[in-house]
């Protein structure tokens, strides 16, 4: 069982590829527009501040101390009965779930890259037109682009932590922030800046409803990459001298630094308009090119660098979400990366194909349970049930199970004596109840 090491600045940028995906450029801004701005932003970055930031220490200490995979890594650091732990490492299979539909909507990104360039639509209507075609009836072009997801992000894994997702990282993590920056300069210069501004810092509480409020908790445990074991299996790779909370940090900054600008840039443009934020999922597919389509050659370039950047983001998170239970059938079945690679690839590539045929007019009906398409209850179980589980299990673990002592001397002694009694005030007493809360929302069976 022999794990690489990460360099510091590769790890960093790794958390932070596996964080910053379409959670940030796609979701984010949507669910903003859709949950009424302001409050819904100050909910989730009070989340992130109070809850996401604890359990991304926590996540990241079982992995520094554990060394292995989920499942193993949670066998080694429990101290005593360790086999009733080994069943929470197997959050790292949430990873293959939500890859079944994460590989599909790369493969909508990878679509509209080409698209782009065939001219961007005239209206609203054209280009929802284009979009819901796109889902509705091209099954095969939306099978060719998540089968080269697929493929893309299998090779990367199979190239392993230094020589495929260290290096892919320090390549597109850069590409990426330069793009987004890039486009908020721009953004700045428009007279829908200060609108979009307005939208997303100041809070217009009676916007908030119960629905929105859990969303926001939800959204940010999905956007740190928490509650699978992701950021775990990476810092099982953790450099020997890098500090835990510090790079928890920077992961943490980084991530809502990066969605907070992609919701900027999208909404200056849309304002610029007058057009409507509250778009729903459709919002970068169908509002941002018809917007840009009045900025001329230039809204071309925009809209590609736009795409671009969500692909980068995509991959970078992708390979976080398969890394998981590729390492874990490395340590416990003895299998080959090539072969672990395959196998798992095939599975979440055969089930995404189920995915695209339910958002189909043809296959829908045989590929929907209870009239849902399989898509959405891919998203739902992963988002409301198996996520907020994860979640919950490390903050007990780590709260309740690990020896304080033992969390004192990996993350206490850097964060100084107060910071870790908040920090573990939050583990055992805040992060738990605020996800059992959630779950039990979002299944229906409390309601605020
Ligand atoms: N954090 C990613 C995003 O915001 O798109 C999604 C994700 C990646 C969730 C890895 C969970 C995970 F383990």
């Amino acid at each position: 069982m022999k794990i690489q090491r990460f360099s510091k600045i590769g790890f960093i940028l790794a958390a932070a590829g596996s964080a910053v995906g379409l959670g940030n450029i796609w979701k984010f801004p949507y669910m903003t527009g859709e949950y009424g701005g302001g409050a819904f932003v100050a909910v989730y970055l009070i989340t992130i501040a109070f809850i996401g930031f604890a359990v991304m220490i926590a996540e990241m200490l079982i992995g520094a101390l554990g060394r292995a995979d989920t499942v193993t890594s949670f066998e080694r650091v429990a101290p005593k009965k360790k086999e009733w732990w080994r069943f929470a490492g197997f959050m790292g299979f949430n990873g293959i779930i939500i890859m079944t539909f994460y590989s599909v909507v790369i493969g909508w990104i990878f679509y509209y890259l080409f698209l782009v360039f065939g001219g961007l639509p005239q209206s609203t209507q054209e280009a929802k037109g284009i979009f819901n075609d796109l889902v509705a009836n091209q099954v095969l072009i939306q099978i060719f682009f998540h089968t080269v997801a697929v493929i893309l992000v299998g090779y990367i894994v199979y190239r392993g932590i230094k020589g495929g997702i260290e290096k892919i990282n320090l390549i597109l993590m850069p590409a990426l922030m330069i793009i987004l920056f890039g486009l908020l300069l721009y953004a700045f210069s428009l007279e829908g800046f200060s609108k979009a501004l307005k939208f997303m810092f100041e809070p217009r509480w009676e916007d908030l409803n119960s629905e929105a409020f859990i969303r926001a908790i939800g959204h940010s445990f999905f956007t740190l990459s928490l509650g699978m074991g992701a950021i775990m299996t990476y810092a099982a790779s953790l450099p020997k001298d890098a500090s835990i909370p510090k790079t928890a940090f920077i992961v943490t900054f980084m991530d809502t630094l990066i969605a907070l600008v992609a919701g900027l840039v999208i909404f200056s443009f849309l304002f610029e308009f007058g057009a409507q934020p509250s778009q729903g999922p459709g919002l970068v597919f169908i509002s941002l090119p018809t917007i840009l389509n009045n900025f001329g050659t230039l809204g071309t370039v925009f809209a590609f660098l736009f795409f671009l950047a969500l692909a980068f983001a995509g991959i970078t998170s992708a390979i976080s979400l398969v890394e998981p239970v590729v390492q874990y059938l490395i340590d416990r079945f003895k299998f080959t990366r090539a072969k672990a690679v395959i196998v798992i690839s095939l599975v979440y590539w055969i089930v995404g194909i189920g995915a695209i045929l339910s958002y189909s007019n043809a296959w829908g009906k045989i590929f929907s349970i209870g009239g849902k398409p399989l898509f959405d209850i891919l998203e739902y179980t992963t988002d409301s049930i198996l996520l907020p589980l994860g979640g919950f299990l490390i903050a007990v673990f780590v709260g309740y199970v690990l020896q304080k002592e033992r969390a004192y001397k990996y993350v206490g002694k850097e964060m100084g004596r107060r910071a870790f009694l908040i920090w573990r005030f939050s583990i055992r007493y805040i992060a738990p109840l605020a996800l059992i809360f959630m779950m039990l929302n979002l299944m229906g069976i409390i309601k605020i």
